[in-house]
């Protein structure tokens, strides 16, 4: 993998807060997500869940959906077309993902209480939800795990991979906490938690023959178009699908859920267009969300607060058809300077629908443990947290000894300490009748990159157009792009296009691990390095052109052309003289080497986004409601491309974040395991009214090894924050909330 140098200057757009470029198609009302499209013969596809969590049906029966007048068709397991299921290789992350295991309708078989045992397809979406209502199946139930609490023990330990570790020892962390003068051992929960973006999941799929058109809300158009290929027996080229604008997707899109297969296979079996929007209920029962965990955080501590022990342990859950072991303990591994650490976490399968990625996996969640072990341990000493975690900042990596690509933890702090206030912070504080509390927490995320091919292509009139099968969720990802080509090629921002979410341009794996922007931006960087190369080439065979002998090393490019010191020429001139109509400068990246030079990389680097996060709550002695009243982030991310994007980004993790801390839960019943609370009215995200202004701040320094300096900034916002929050409690109300969400019962 390149290294690359940061920017030496600042370039026009780099680093400026520009509006997206997709903005006013959705504020108009333009922007059609994947519910949108119409089609002549559009019918409409409804659900029908199981309502047990494991078992066979024995009959279903479909007379009276059928009944309905404008209902097409009920497909079941009787009836269905077959679908074939999907295997890859290890490298092959269109099978990877979960939830794809199972082969919907072509089995009689229940896996969870939710999972899809009928679909109804119908003239209209009132009449397929509706009909969906009157299909009775029958079942014979079986014996099902379903309550992580009670099956927690019967977990076994993850195993890790070159790719993501589950666990790590140095030392004996055991012997060394038992010897420990000052020590904490502390247990922490937290709960299940469901996808809720804007815009629930929604297909819309059209066959042509054999050529399969799909509309759809995903993270990753080109491993749904691989796996789609798969599972419907057709050439990969058969398969489009078309993706530009998507309503969030934090992880619940990033696997092939079975709304898509269902609808694709109901097109099939109709031989209609078909679109199944998910209800949000439908979310709840068909995508996966984050596992609940169990975590264990022992640390040892001389009475300067040195660590000589870190002991962090993780339970979580996966399904029997897949799902994703979270990696809990990751970020444990890269923050403090132990001597002894042990890392371990273990999962267990459960007979409920696949867990999957939810912004941050892992990290999200393990932060919340291991930084409030940290903060209880200041209790402990005496100390003060920001100076606990500074005096066991480590200078190379704690497990692997790597250096730091890059690593600002201390000037964080110390920036975040002064514009938060946080010498105020005494003990009894109050605001009037309220108790007032003020904790910190340290946000991280690694940074990765993926392969991302790109095209990048220069017209005659100077409009430069950037192709790249990317995503765009409502990010920014295309706005960033075409400030960087602007930037690349000196051209304005308003002569650059983007194309992106659609799986005829060159591919882009996906929109995940806070990766895209830097590995998207890698490859535009050196497409249009490849554009300017052939510029310049033309340039040097047209005589009299002022560029002839020059190199492209010598010249910068601005004002829409190439330039030196004692001349330039634009690039309309050069393509004119040389009688073109375009340039193009095209990258490709396929996985396999890419995986082997991130592997080669990775022993030599430990690379992250991080963050300092400042709470302050207020929490009312009588009911002992907790109240965010203040928040402060300073994050480390690397080159900021766009200031008002990337501040976005940092806020809407934080706003998450405080739902993890105080408000979301997904309720499971434990005899049935069906999820009890499907709805916004139930399931309850952070409203305006439970979040304050958001301070967030970054220091805009680029990181050495990474694209530009850039680092992601989609998940990092996330971590700490429900430790920053507990914290605050904890010096409001002196009560340790182990288990969140941090609900008023817990501090009765
Ligand atoms: Mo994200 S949870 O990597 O889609």
């Amino acid at each position: 993998m390149t290294t690359f140098a940061p920017p030496e200057t600042r370039t026009p757009y780099v680093g400026r807060a520009v509006d997206r470029i997709d903005g006013a198609a959705k504020t108009h009302g333009e922007a059609r997500f994947a519910a949108e499209h119409s089609y002549p013969g559009l019918a409409h596809a409804a659900i029908v869940h199981s309502t047990i969590a494991r078992g066979r049906i024995t009959a279903i029966d479909t007379a009276a959906a059928r009944a309905v007048p404008g209902v097409i068709e009920v497909l079941t397991h009787e009836n269905a077309p077959a679908m074939k299921p999907a295997k890859g290789g290890p490298l092959d992350l269109s099978s990877m993902v979960s939830g794809t295991s199972v082969n919907y309708l072509a089995t009689d078989q229940v896996h969870w209480n939710g999972q899809p045992v009928a679909v109804v397809v119908a003239e209209t979406q009132e009449t397929a939800r509706h009909a969906a209502r009157l299909v009775r199946p029958a079942y014979e139930e079986l014996p099902a795990a379903v309550d992580f609490a009670a099956e927690a023990p019967n977990a076994v330990p993850v195993k890790g991979n070159p790719i993501m570790q589950h666990g790590a020892e140095k030392g004996d962390a055991e012997a060394a906490l038992a010897a420990a003068p000052i020590s904490v051992d502390l247990t922490f929960s937290t709960p299940a938690l469901n996808h809720n973006a804007i815009e629930p999941h929604a297909t819309t799929a059209v066959w042509n023959g054999d050529e399969l058109t799909v509309h759809e809300s995903t993270q990753s158009i080109a491993f749904l178009r691989r796996h789609l290929a798969k599972r419907f027996g057709v050439p990969e080229g058969n398969v489009r699908v078309l993706s530009p604008y998507v309503g969030g997707g934090f992880g619940g899109k990033g696997s092939v859920w079975a709304g898509t297969l269902l609808a694709v296979l109901a097109a099939r079996a109709t031989g209609r267009p078909v679109r199944l929007a998910l209800t949000r209920e439908a979310v709840y029962r068909t995508v996966g969300g984050r596992t609940p965990s169990t975590q264990r955080v022992a640390l040892g501590a001389d009475a300067h607060g040195r660590l000589t022990a870190l002991i962090h342990t993780s339970v979580s859950h996966t399904s029997r058809i897949g799902g994703n072991a979270e990696p809990i303990t990751a970020a444990s591994r890269h923050l403090y300077a132990a001597p002894n650490i042990l890392l371990r976490e273990s999962s267990v399968q459960l007979d409920l629908l696949a867990t999957t990625f939810m912004r941050a996996p892992g990290e999200a969640i393990g932060t919340f443990a291991i930084e409030s072990a940290m903060d209880e341990l200041a209790w402990r000493l005496g100390m003060d947290p920001i100076e606990l975690r500074l005096a066991n900042e480590p200078e190379r990596d704690p497990v692997g000894g790597q250096e730091f690509s890059h690593r600002r933890l201390r000037e964080l702090y110390t920036k975040g300490a002064e514009l938060f206030g946080w010498h105020r912070r005494t003990e009894g504080m109050r605001d009037g009748r309220l108790l007032v509390g003020m904790g910190v927490a340290t946000a991280y995320h690694p940074a990765m990159l993926w392969p991302a091919s790109v095209t990048v292509r220069l017209a005659a009139d100077g409009t430069v157009v950037v192709r790249c099968g990317m995503q765009e969720m409502g990010m920014g990802a295309a706005t960033a792009q075409a400030q960087i080509a602007a930037d690349e090629l000196g051209v304005p921002l308003e002569s650059v296009r983007v194309e992106y979410g659609d799986s005829d341009l060159p591919a882009a794996p996906m929109a995940a691990g806070s990766g895209q922007t830097a590995s998207v931006a890698a490859s535009v960087v050196a497409a249009c390095a490849k554009v300017k190369q052939a510029v310049l080439a033309l340039a040097r065979r047209a005589p009299g052109s002022p560029l002839r002998g020059h190199r492209l090393a010598d010249l910068q490019a601005r004002d829409g052309g190439l330039h030196h010191a004692g001349g330039g020429q634009t690039y309309a001139d050069i393509l004119a003289a040389a009688g073109r109509d375009h340039v193009e400068g095209a990258i490709k990246q396929g996985m396999l080497g890419f995986v082997v030079g991130m592997l080669r990389e990775r022993r030599r680097w430990v690379k992250a986004a991080t963050g300092a996060h400042f709470c302050e709550v207020r929490v009312d002695p009588d009911t002992m409601e907790v109240r965010v009243a203040r928040w402060l982030s300073v994050f480390d991310i690397g080159t900021v491309v766009n200031t008002r994007t990337a501040e976005s980004q940092m806020r809407g993790g934080i706003v998450m974040g405080l739902g993890l801390a105080l408000t979301e839960q997904t309720l499971v019943d434990p005899r049935n395991g069906r999820i009890v609370n499907p709805s916004l009215s139930e399931y309850h995200v952070p409203v305006h009214a439970d979040v304050p202004r958001l301070e967030v701040h970054h220091l805009g320094d680029p990181d050495p090894t990474m694209p530009l300096g850039i680092v992601g900034v989609g998940e990092v916002g996330i971590t700490g924050v429900a430790a920053a929050v507990g914290n605050a409690v904890r010096h409001a109300t002196g009560t340790r909330v182990g288990d969140l969400p941090i609900t008023l019962d817990k501090l009765m």
